[in-house]
């Protein structure tokens, strides 16, 4: 592979969206940020300096980060951030990967712009395993808001109670005609009647799961979380944010402006959810620009569980008989949301969650918090009191509400609050079951797994029965998220044989606010391939 170099400036800039100037945080003057291409093989050194007031880090989500954690990114796990004015050189090879992935800032809930793609083509001579598309196009979806989201991340997690809901959705950074201002403020494709186009979504949203579909047109999934699947079509598909997907369009209806539209996936009973949905236009040639464009009818209902069990169902690897058939470790994680004592920072006579309490979140009834040094950096170089050694395997209580919230909310279900990681040797096969559970709701929830790819194994409904479980040890789909099913389970398994230490969370970022991670530190093996370097010389300090 070839070596190369980017450099990324973090900074401040005007924007004006919405009637409303205000300063976002960017990555060299772009929003969204620049496209990182590579090719599977290369190497890339990427230098990041940090111009912004605020703290920042970056992840390269979905890159495995073989024998490279240090470069994996997110705060106060693998790094400290880099401060004001400081910089930080992220080096990595791409190992056997390619397909469409993103970048993003891995620093409160600052990834609400300060994120861009990141593409991966296959080795030169590789071709893709379906008919060449005639071009190929970039959408992210992403969460706008006016207020300073940084300030916004601390006030909820002060107040106890819940985020607001973004100004606006956005697809690569444009809100459409359906909110203010917008008019004009709208992303368009151009598209040649006759002809198929490869479009890589991205959701970079940062606390609400999204639907995606074409007016009139089918779309046909090829590739997930950068993995190809066997083709499957659909009339829309669903993102959680950290997911990517590589969909087919063939432009075979009739000459037309038609919406590319992006609503709301809100699983949760209790949830408010914003109903305007984000339009960009897929404009055929001989189209008048001025029609009006065709509305995208095929958008799910916010709370339509079933169309995102069709399409998970759907999701099929191309590669069959990768999937470890023994297992070393079988784990099993309650994942969901609970009402703690108000312990917030500022502490105050109420906090505004349920019952006086806090929102909190939790795996297997511990509230994860981040510490003051990274874990990397403290289990490298054995500096104790940051982290301790006695994560769960298997949950402490179980808060079963698949059927239903409670009428009544219970009395706060007090979690352990720490920095609890679980140890993993080289080399083992791990089976990890998500249980979807809860004490005010439930939710779906896109469980994000850094330094891997894992098979998703199994999936359902309700509380998971190992009886009843079936299980797909074949051409189950490789991924990096999965969308634990609202009030159900989700199985994955992965060996793992990447040593570093790495986060786990679900990537809805008011969740990881709330305590919904954890960590794995995986041990290095006994070759010498197995063994983490050392840290790089310019690693931030706390
Ligand atoms: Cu894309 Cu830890 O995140």
């Amino acid at each position: 592979g070839t070596t190369r170099f980017y450099n990324f400036k973090v900074e401040t800039m005007r924007i004006t969206k919405l009637c409303n100037t205000k300063d976002i945080v960017v990555v060299n003057g772009m929003f969204p940020g620049p496209v990182v291409y590579a090719q599977d093989g290369d190497r890339l050194i990427i230098k990041v300096t940090n111009e912004s007031p605020y703290n920042v880090t970056i992840h390269w989500h979905g890159i495995r980060q073989i024998l490279s954690c240090w470069s994996d990114g997110p705060s106060y796990i693998t790094q400290c951030p880099i401060q004001t004015g400081q910089s930080y050189t992220y080096e990595f090879t791409v190992v056997k990967q390619k397909g469409t992935l993103f970048w993003h800032a891995h620093v409160s809930w600052l990834r609400a712009t300060v994120y861009g793609p990141i593409v991966v083509y296959p080795k030169t001579g590789v071709p893709y395993p379906f008919r060449s598309p005639y071009q190929e196009h970039i959408i992210i979806l992403g969460e706008y808001w006016l207020r300073d989201v940084v300030q916004m991340e601390k006030a909820v997690v002060a107040s106890g109670g819940g985020p607001p809901t973004a100004d606006a959705y956005t697809i690569n950074g444009h809100p459409g005609p359906n909110y203010n201002c917008s008019a004009n403020d709208v992303y368009k494709i151009d598209v040649i009647p006759g002809k198929t186009y490869l479009l890589r979504l991205i959701n970079a949203g940062v606390n609400t799961e999204h639907f995606f579909s074409i007016a009139n047109h089918k779309l046909t999934i090829v590739e997930a979380d950068a993995e190809y699947t066997k083709p499957f079509k659909t009339d829309r598909v669903m993102l959680g944010p950290g997911q990517t997907m590589n969909v087919l369009v063939t432009a075979d209806q009739p000459i037309a402006k038609y919406s590319m539209a992006m609503g709301a996936y809100q699983s949760g009973q209790n949830v408010p959810f914003q109903n305007i949905t984000a339009v960009a236009y897929f404009q055929y040639q001989g189209a008048s620009p001025n029609s009006l464009s065709l509305p995208a009818t095929r958008l799910p209902r916010f709370n339509d569980n079933l169309a995102v069990k069709t399409i998970m169902d759907g999701l099929r690897s191309l590669k069959r008989g990768r999937v470890p058939k023994e297992i070393d470790q079988n784990l099993f994680y309650t994942i969901g949301l609970n009402v703690e004592q108000c312990h917030s920072p500022t502490p105050q006579q109420n906090c505004q969650g349920p019952n006086n309490g806090t929102f909190a979140a939790s795996m297997n009834n511990v509230t994860f918090v981040k510490p003051q040094l990274a874990i990397l950096e403290a289990y490298y170089n054995n500096i104790s009191g940051h982290f301790t050694e006695d994560f769960p395997g298997v949950p402490l209580k179980f808060y079963d509400f698949v059927n239903g919230a409670p009428n009544n909310i219970p009395n706060n279900t007090q979690s352990l609050i720490g920095t609890k990681v679980f140890v993993l040797e080289y080399g083992t096969r791990v089976q990890l079951t998500f249980q979807d559970t809860g004490t005010i709701s439930t939710e779906n929830h896109p469980i994000h797994l850094h330094g891997y790819n894992f098979h998703v194994v199994g999936h359902g409904t309700g509380n998971y029965n190992p009886q009843t479980a079936k299980f797909n040890l074949v051409d189950p789909p490789y991924m990096n998220v999965i969308g634990v099913p609202v009030g159900g389970w989700a199985a994955i398994r992965f060996v793992a044989d990447n040593p570093g230490v790495w986060f786990m969370h679900c990537h809805l970022d008011v969740h990881q606010s709330w305590g919904l991670g954890s960590v794995f530190i995986v041990k290095n093996g006994k070759g010498p391939l197995q063994t983490l370097p050392h840290p790089p010389a310019d690693l931030p300090r706390c």
